[in-house]
């Protein structure tokens, strides 16, 4: 399949029609950003890193009963995905507390709550994507009560999954992000990525960062860091 006409054009991917109305082409930049914009930079493979480790949790989150966009990898920085009807919600997983809710509640960053934490934000970089309820969402009609309880479930099991393959990896699943849309028959499945730019990992043993905290605090080397992850990922999955 080709790519057509530009549909979406973000901090970090782009998104292109197909000739068929299912599916599109999404496209990962080298660009990064923090504070909403407010600090830019253009790390080199950045992009062709991010897809390919967003490809193989992708699959493994398949090969596990979970219902998602990504149908295969094109080029190196490019996916062929189903095409969605996308909800304007972005959901948040926290096993460490870390970033902005240690910030918000004065929280030490490693301090591990009771459970996970799971949060939902209105996805608005004008507003800063504010953390809003179930019930505001079910109020503004943003998503259904029955999608929003599918969601919070599935949110689970991506949370033991990753955390499971992490672990094998050596690396500690932190926090991350997700967002969700609907497939052109209306089943509910998993959208946009899932890497280094949308989750924080930490070593395992040295607790070091191995995501994008790495840029937005000046940690260290960004492009090292996504390489060792593709790296560990691609032993544990595709090595046994
Ligand atoms: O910044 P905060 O601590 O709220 O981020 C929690 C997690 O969600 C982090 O892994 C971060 O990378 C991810 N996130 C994201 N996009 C956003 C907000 C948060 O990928 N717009």
């Amino acid at each position: 399949m080709k790519k057509q006409t530009l549909i979406y054009n973000g901090k970090s991917k782009q998104i292109f029609a197909t000739e068929s109305q299912n599916f599109v082409i999404m496209t990962y930049k080298d660009d990064e950003t923090a504070y909403f914009g407010v600090k830019k930079s253009v790390i080199p493979n950045k992009g062709m890193l991010n897809s390919k480790i967003s490809s193989l949790i992708f699959q493994y989150l398949e090969r596990n009963g979970i219902h998602t966009h990504y149908v295969e990898q094109l080029d190196n920085n490019e996916q062929l995905c189903r095409r969605a009807t996308t909800l304007p919600l972005e959901f948040i997983a926290r096993n460490v507390i870390a970033g902005s809710l240690s910030r918000r509640l004065d929280i030490e960053e490693g301090t591990v709550p009771e459970q996970p934490i799971y949060e939902i934000c209105l996805k608005s970089d004008a507003l800063r994507d504010p953390m809003i309820n179930g019930y505001h969402v079910v109020a503004l009609g943003l998503a259904k009560e029955e999608t929003l309880t599918q969601i919070l479930k599935i949110m689970q099991q991506i949370n033991s999954l990753l955390t499971e393959l992490l672990k094998k990896s050596h690396i500690d699943l932190i926090d991350f992000k997700v967002e969700f849309g609907f497939d052109s028959e209306g089943n509910l499945m998993l959208i946009d990525e899932i890497s280094p730019d949308t989750a924080r990992f930490w070593d395992s043993e040295s607790h070091e960062h191995l995501d994008r905290d790495l840029f937005s605090r000046d940690l260290g080397d960004v492009e090292i860091a996504y390489k060792e992850v593709l790296s560990r990922l691609e032993n544990v999955l595709q090595n046994g």
